[in-house]
């Protein structure tokens, strides 16, 4: 396994070009399934998820061609081979369960096995399922994989009330109901800017929505639907995860592509926290004002609160920062795994429950650390830029599910950072 080396650093200058969204490609790759025309996807990011959705869509025959070195995917679902997604694939990646909705609306039935919790937390998926029967879906459980059947004349629009936002259940959902026949209604639907650009590919491709972005999302259903070629959207958690290299190193760095609407109420906490960001025509422009980062509360929320895929990068800030703060984490039960190794770098933190208290310390000092899940790794980085020595990262094959190239990119604007092959 490698390891990431990361040595204290001074400011740092320059640009980042971000990526297409990871967690937008991996709703829009099975896409693929509700046509059997081409969809091609551009801006695709280069990353390990993508490579596991890729294996997935090919194990039930669909035919999915990166191009231009993994830029475009060329996706086409001609003729479905397989209904059935393996666990083997699945427990790798907890986005596999994106495959259920389509499948169903496209060819009636789908065997789907269960993911299995993951770090972060058990993360059921009794959402999904529940909106899918209420399409009249017939869903039996059983070893470990939902066996989902469509009724005699395919599912059909319904009116879905989530009783918590849940992302992925409302991707399934929206996939599903573009080939219901009549109206579907999703209320608390998720608002995230991936469930925008979901939403704008399915439009291209035929599909009749209303309401992407709010919390009630209108869609009629459709025969069929059409292919087309989508941008993915920037990613906004890459996104505001380089933002914060300049905040806790000092400097100044553009992240090219970057747009505030993306993200508002993480810019909102940066500026709290004395970080100025400022929108360019080319991206997003960060820098430190003078003097140290003031320390302030956070709530993860789902969109457009703060979201919790940024918490543990911004923990990170608020170790350095001037005063004590609380980082509320109200999406999933165990997301503070990267406070412990934090700790071990010089940190002050106190976790209860759902809750943080970080207090700020002048300087961290580098250490050997783990990383632990996607997002917890990345924070171990930023701390190491900021901290006194050197700082090495292991597992870092969590790191390479959702950020291409990092090593590359912090090294372009002044990080002394580099990647080794485990001893
Ligand atoms: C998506 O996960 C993202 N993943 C996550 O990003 C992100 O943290 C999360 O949304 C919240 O924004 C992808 O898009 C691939 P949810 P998802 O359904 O869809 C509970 C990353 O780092 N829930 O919005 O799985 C669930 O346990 C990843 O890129 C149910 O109870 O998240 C959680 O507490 C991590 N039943 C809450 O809802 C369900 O059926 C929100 O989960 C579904 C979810």
């Amino acid at each position: 396994m490698d390891q990431i080396i990361v040595h204290g650093n001074g400011p740092l200058r320059g640009e980042i070009p971000i990526a297409g969204a990871k967690n937008a490609c991996l709703a829009l790759m099975p896409a693929t399934l509700l046509t059997d025309q081409p969809l091609t996807l551009t801006n695709a990011p280069r990353l390990s998820d993508i490579r596991t959705m890729t294996a997935l869509l090919q194990s039930l025959g669909a035919e999915v061609a990166p191009l231009q070195e993994g830029q475009v995917l060329a996706l086409s679902s001609h003729d479905l081979t397989s209904h059935r997604a393996d666990y083997d694939i699945v427990r790798k990646m907890r986005a596999s369960i994106l495959v259920l909705g389509p499948m169903l609306a496209r060819d009636g039935r789908a065997e789907v096995s269960l993911p299995g919790g993951c770090a972060i937390g058990a993360r059921p998926v009794d959402l999904h399922l529940k909106a899918l029967e209420a399409m009249g879906a017939e869903l039996d459980l059983r070893d470990g994989y939902v066996h989902a059947k469509a009724p005699h004349g395919g599912l059909r629009g319904a009116v879905v009330d989530f009783p918590i936002v849940s992302v992925g259940a409302t991707e399934n959902a929206l996939m599903a109901a573009t080939l219901a026949r009549g109206t579907t209604v999703l209320k608390n639907a998720a608002r995230e800017p991936e469930i925008v650009d979901l939403a704008e590919c399915l439009r291209r491709m035929g599909a009749q929505i209303e309401g992407e972005g709010t919390g009630t999302i209108t869609i009629q259903g459709v025969d069929a639907l059409h292919g087309a070629t989508h941008p993915v959207v920037t990613d906004r958690i890459e996104l505001g995860t380089y933002m914060l290299a300049p905040a806790i190193c000092g400097g100044e760095v553009e992240c090219l592509g970057g747009r505030i609407e993306l993200l508002s109420a993480f810019c909102e906490k940066l500026d709290e926290a004395g970080i100025s960001v400022e929108q360019t025509a080319r991206g997003i422009k960060v820098g430190r004002r003078n003097g140290r980062v003031r320390a302030v509360d956070v709530t993860t929320e789902p969109f457009p609160g703060f979201p919790t895929d940024l918490q543990a990068q911004f923990m990170a800030l608020m170790c350095v920062a001037e005063g004590s703060c609380v980082l509320e984490e109200t999406i999933f039960e165990n997301r503070f795994m990267h406070a412990p190794e934090l700790t071990r770098m010089g940190a002050r933190i106190e976790v209860h429950g759902g809750h943080a208290t970080v207090t700020g310390v002048e300087k961290l000092r580098g250490a050997p650390v783990m990383a632990t899940d996607l997002r917890a790794s990345v924070s171990l980085i930023l701390a190491g830029l900021a901290a006194e020595g050197r700082t090495t990262v292991s597992r870092v094959y969590h790191l390479d599910r959702g950020y291409e190239h990092v090593v590359r990119k912090l090294r372009g604007v002044g990080a002394r950072i580099e990647r080794i092959k485990e001893e």
